[in-house]
């Protein structure tokens, strides 16, 4: 079952889980820090929630300041860390952070990280290959259950390093007509991070519609959704709640500032869809339909 490297042979290797989509304002970092809350919260996981997104949003809306950090996800690009380190026989470590929540790790992002792929890419013999070196030579990454990380807005080297050094896909659409544009676009670049990268294992587990109001509009792109992703689409669409934004601004996840709310069990519903689908496991092939909350 574990397919990475892994030095505790008890322990099955976490899932690496990438939320992707290159539309800004999808609900990626969103979906990231709660499906990690809920999972360590609630679900007792061991959770590492990594952001691969120089705005440096996924620290700050779980109460993690990426100012106060002296090490961040830059460092998961840089060879020289992970060369000194194998060198000196060193533990190879990641630059985690505790979060407020008992059992969710942090990896912030800061400004840096816009850069390091390009400054690197004169030195190293395979730039887009660095984060997954490192992931697979992290002795700390085995204790977890799950890595999520978050992306950028953009398909540069950054995002391509996010794709070759994960084996799960999740893909929020917002419910607009333009959405659907990007989604066929992801789908070529995976097929291409299979085929010409090397990481054939990588599938998409499951496309979150976001965004979901009752308009016309929005269940004609829910139709299409369907039909692209028949068994990738997730059974909860997530609506607009306004609670989600209020949480964000208090450094908050969603189960902690208002867990009752229907925003908490949507984004619950969510995380423990995800967990049922991990690799090895089909997801239900007969023709769905998304269960779709009231929206406020
Ligand atoms: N379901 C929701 N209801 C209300 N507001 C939401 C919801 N999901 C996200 N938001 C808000 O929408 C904005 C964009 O969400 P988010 O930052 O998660 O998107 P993103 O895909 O990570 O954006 P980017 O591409 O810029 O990184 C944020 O201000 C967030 O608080
Ligand atoms: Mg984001």
């Amino acid at each position: 079952m574990s397919r990475h490297p892994t030095h505790e042979t008890s322990r099955p290797a976490p899932r690496r889980i990438a939320f992707v989509n290159e539309k800004g304002g999808s609900a990626k970092t969103t979906l990231v820090a709660s499906l990690a809350a809920h999972l360590s919260l609630n679900r007792g996981h061991r959770v590492l929630a990594l952001d691969m997104d120089p705005q440096g949003h996924l620290g700050k809306v779980l109460g993690v300041d990426p100012r106060a950090c002296k090490r961040s996800s830059v460092d998961l690009l840089l060879d020289e860390v992970l060369d000194e380190d194998s060198l000196d026989g060193a533990r190879v470590d990641l630059p985690t952070q505790p979060s407020r929540i008992p059992g969710l790790d942090v990896i912030v992002a800061s400004k840096a990280l816009a850069l390091a792929p390009g400054i690197e890419s004169d030195e190293m013999v395979d730039p887009t290959g660095s984060l997954r070196r490192h992931l697979d030579a992290s002795q700390t990454l085995p204790s977890y259950d799950f890595l999520l990380i978050d992306s950028a807005p953009s398909f540069g080297a950054l995002t391509l390093n996010v794709l070759r050094g994960v084996d799960e896909l999740v893909i929020p659409v917002p419910l607009t007509y333009l959405a659907l544009d990007g989604c066929a676009e992801l789908l070529r670049t995976v097929h291409t991070v299979r085929t010409r990268f090397a990481n054939p294992r990588l599938r998409i587990s499951m496309v979150i519609p976001t965004f979901y109001r009752r308009t016309r509009l929005a269940h004609e792109v829910l139709d299409r959704l369907k039909e692209r992703f028949p068994k990738e689409l997730a059974h909860t669409a997530l609506g607009y709640h306004v609670k989600i934004d209020e949480a964000q601004s208090r450094g908050l996840s969603i189960f902690e500032y208002a867990p009752k709310d229907r925003a908490a069990r949507a984004l619950a519903a969510l995380a423990e869809e995800l967990e049922l689908r991990r690799p090895g496991t089909e997801p239900n092939e007969t023709a769905h339909t998304a269960h779709v909350p009231e929206t406020s």
